[in-house]
């Protein structure tokens, strides 16, 4: 279980201090897929961000299965269990797709279970198994390259930041199939995505609405849902993907 307590991150920005997450405490169950939305410049990236080790709190506290992670880096995070998929995903430079699975699952994989993982976010596995991570491939490809290796880790907490930017339509649908499979299986494992499309939050076990770096809504998909459809910021929150 994940647990946030009282948290805080406030930034300078021209000279002046800005908050951006003021004083959140939340909850996050085992075995939950938990959708995190609501408007831009909300800090919906600042908390997985926040929660993966990559910003440092100003206040507050993170406890992940009972360990205070406030102080870990990424790495140490990582290690733990905690997995993150980047709204802008990084280039490695020299490193091949089979390297990056090889790194995340970490052990050596057969090039018969790398190319699974590829097949599971719908790339052709022949022809990017051996291709560098570098600036030839398109966002949308190193999206599924990155959802490939989280799959590849299994990790315990697994953070999307926006996995439907960029992405087409198939692509898409792939990615929700990928999403029930991960939340049907019994693996313990909770998911955390940050999104705007209807049809993720229609799969959330809970969904979080997150304006001004404050929770303005939590509950079920059941409740929240309907709260949010049909609202005047729906037509926000819900962009069609065309
Ligand atoms: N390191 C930072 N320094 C200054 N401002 C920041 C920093 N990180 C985020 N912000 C600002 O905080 C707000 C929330 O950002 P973000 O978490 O990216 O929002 P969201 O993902 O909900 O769109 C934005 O106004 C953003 O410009
Ligand atoms: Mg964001």
């Amino acid at each position: 279980m994940l647990e946030i307590k009282n948290l805080s991150f406030s930034a300078e920005n021209e000279g002046k201090t800005v908050d951006i997450i003021n004083d959140i405490s939340l909850k996050f169950d085992d075995n939950k897929f938990i959708v995190i939305t609501g408007p831009n410049g909300g800090g919906k990236s600042t908390i997985a961000k926040l929660i993966a080790g990559i910003e440092n709190v100003t206040g507050g506290n993170i406890i992940f299965d009972g360990t205070d992670i406030t102080n870990m880096n990424i790495t140490e995070r990582a290690r733990l269990g905690i997995g993150f998929a980047f709204q802008q995903p990084v280039r490695f430079k020299g490193l091949t797709v089979f390297d990056l699975l090889n790194i995340a699952a970490g052990k050596s994989l057969s090039l018969s279970e790398g190319c699974e993982y590829l097949s599971e976010v719908g790339l052709c596995a022949k022809d990017y198994i051996k291709r560098e991570v570098n600036a030839s491939l398109s966002g949308g490809e190193l999206k599924r390259i990155e959802i490939a290796t989280i799959l590849a880790r299994n990790v315990k907490l697994a953070i999307f930041d926006e996995p439907e930017a960029g992405i087409d339509l198939w692509s898409f649908n792939n990615l929700i199939r990928i999403f029930e499979k991960m939340q049907s299986s019994d693996s313990n494992r909770t998911i955390i995505v940050i999104s705007h499309q209807e049809r993720i939050l229609n799969i959330a076990d809970e969904i979080i609405v997150l304006a001004d770096g404050k929770i303005i809504k939590q509950g079920t998909k059941e409740k929240i849902l309907p709260e949010i459809i049909g609202t005047q910021y729906a037509s926000d929150l819900c962009k069609k993907l065309s």
